[in-house]
């Protein structure tokens, strides 16, 4: 009798071994699948308690590809889970639904990119093209969602070309310019929509929801024609990059599509340029395009970003990020987004952590893949997504089913 249990016993403990190998084994071929989207482990002691890969694949945001300003935005996931345990030693939550919505780990690092991109960011750390030199802090400590909103609100300086800045200060120009500033153009808005141009966007019956919004904010050529469903048809304020409306320039001269609502384009600068400087040497030759534009359509107001903000931004990128990030502007993604957080009581940004939804598809409108497109390559996407991500005032929730943040306009923001 008692060796019979004996034996018993050690055959239940067999089978129970043989029962978590198998799980581990099965974890384990799924964690290394994932491999590109492991999340960082550059400090010490995060142990990564797999499963919180990150499903999803890279989708671009903003698209700048088409202009070419060189990489879109990629997008890393990860879970909340982790990010809750993070920092004091990874707890495992128990398992929950929300286990389930893997959605853009705010810490996410570069050891979460792809080799290829690993690379080409180290590329572009070497290159320097914009002669950055930030001999500033990497934050150690990290500051809340509130102190980020107010660093901000009070050191990013969103304004528009006018007739008063220097070398834009000659009659000529001032032909050229529009004579209202974009806030008296614009009105006082309440609640606005960004709409990046991820792939992810496809098939999100998102429309309705963006069009209920008072405007909405949308980049380079992304058409609505054809697509209202998934991303709307309400066009505010359209943001290009200077590539576009230079290597494009037929087709930004001719295209309808462009002729509906505000436009604003933006060109990179260098690092310490002044405009005068940045104006006899753009990033591209984008005058001459606005000249004939404007000629053809006087009526549509037509804005130049003021280069100053890009690197202002870019600054405090790089402050709460513990890496180098790339010394390139941040996406026409994150310009977007603070435009509108000047303009409107709240916005909501749509599909720029990826959703559910998430693909290496690029636009939704177009059939090109490429991961660079939600994680960054040009740009330093991957620490704009974490910076959006610690700034959400949304839930995880909506931004795994729409891809939805939800930011706070700065009169909302009290410092
Ligand atoms: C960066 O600095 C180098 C050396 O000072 C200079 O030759 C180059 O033109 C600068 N690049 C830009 C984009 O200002
Ligand atoms: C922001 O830019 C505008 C336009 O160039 C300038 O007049 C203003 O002084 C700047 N404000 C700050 C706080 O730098
Ligand atoms: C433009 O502004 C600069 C700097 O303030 C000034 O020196 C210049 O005379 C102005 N040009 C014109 C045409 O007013
Ligand atoms: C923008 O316009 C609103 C009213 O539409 C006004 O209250 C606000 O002061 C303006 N802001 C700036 C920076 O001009």
């Amino acid at each position: 009798m008692v060796h019979i249990n004996v034996l018993k016993k050690v055959m239940c403990g067999l089978v129970v071994i043989l029962i978590a190998l198998t799980v581990c084994l099965w974890k384990e071929t799924r964690r290394s699948y994932y491999v590109p989207f492991k999340t960082e482990n550059d400090d010490s002691q995060i142990h990564r308690t797999s499963e919180k890969w990150n499903l999803l694949k890279s989708q671009d945001l903003v698209h700048e590809a088409a202009g070419g300003m060189g990489q879109m935005p990629k997008t890393l996931l990860s879970n909340e889970n982790k990010v809750k345990g993070g920092i004091s030693g990874m707890v495992e939550k128990s398992k929950k639904a929300s286990d389930y919505m893997k959605v853009w780990d705010k810490d996410s690092s570069s050891q979460n990119l792809i080799p290829r991109l690993q690379k080409v960011r180290k590329n572009y750390l070497s290159m320097n093209k914009y002669n950055v030199t930030y001999s500033g802090k990497r934050n150690t400590v990290k500051l809340s969602p509130e102190q980020l909103l107010c660093q901000l609100r009070d050191r990013v300086n969103v304004s528009m070309i006018h007739g008063l800045d220097s070398p834009f200060n000659t009659s000529e120009w001032l032909r050229y310019l529009p004579e209202k500033s974009l806030n008296e153009t614009v009105g006082r808005l309440g609640r606005c929509a960004v709409v990046s141009s991820a792939g992810s966007l496809k098939s999100s019956r998102l429309g309705p929801e963006i069009d209920s919004h008072d405007a909405v904010l949308r980049f380079n050529g992304a058409p609505v024609k054809g697509f209202q469903e998934d991303v709307g048809q309400k066009t505010t304020i359209r943001l290009v990059n200077s590539q576009l409306v230079t290597v494009e320039q037929q087709q930004f001269l001719r295209d309808a599509l462009y002729n509906t609502g505000i436009l604003i384009i933006w060109d990179p600068a260098p690092y310490h340029a002044e405009i005068h400087e940045w104006y006899r040497k753009p990033d591209y030759k984008f005058f001459e395009a606005y000249k004939l534009y404007r000629v053809r359509h006087p009526e549509q107001p037509f804005y130049i970003l003021n280069p100053k903000m890009q690197w202002q931004l870019w600054d405090i990128i790089q402050e709460n990020s513990l890496e180098h990030i790339q010394p390139n502007p941040p996406s026409s993604g994150t310009l977007g987004i603070l435009i509108m957080m000047t303009l409107c009581d709240e916005v909501d940004v749509y599909e720029f952590l990826p959703s559910k939804r998430q693909t290496d598809i690029c636009h939704y409108y177009q059939k090109f893949h490429d991961r660079a497109c939600t994680m960054g390559a040009y740009h330093p996407l991957l620490f704009e997504k974490n910076l959006v991500k610690r700034i959400n005032r949304g839930t995880d929730e909506d931004i795994y089913t729409h891809g939805k943040v939800t930011l706070p306009g700065f009169r909302n923001v009290h410092c």
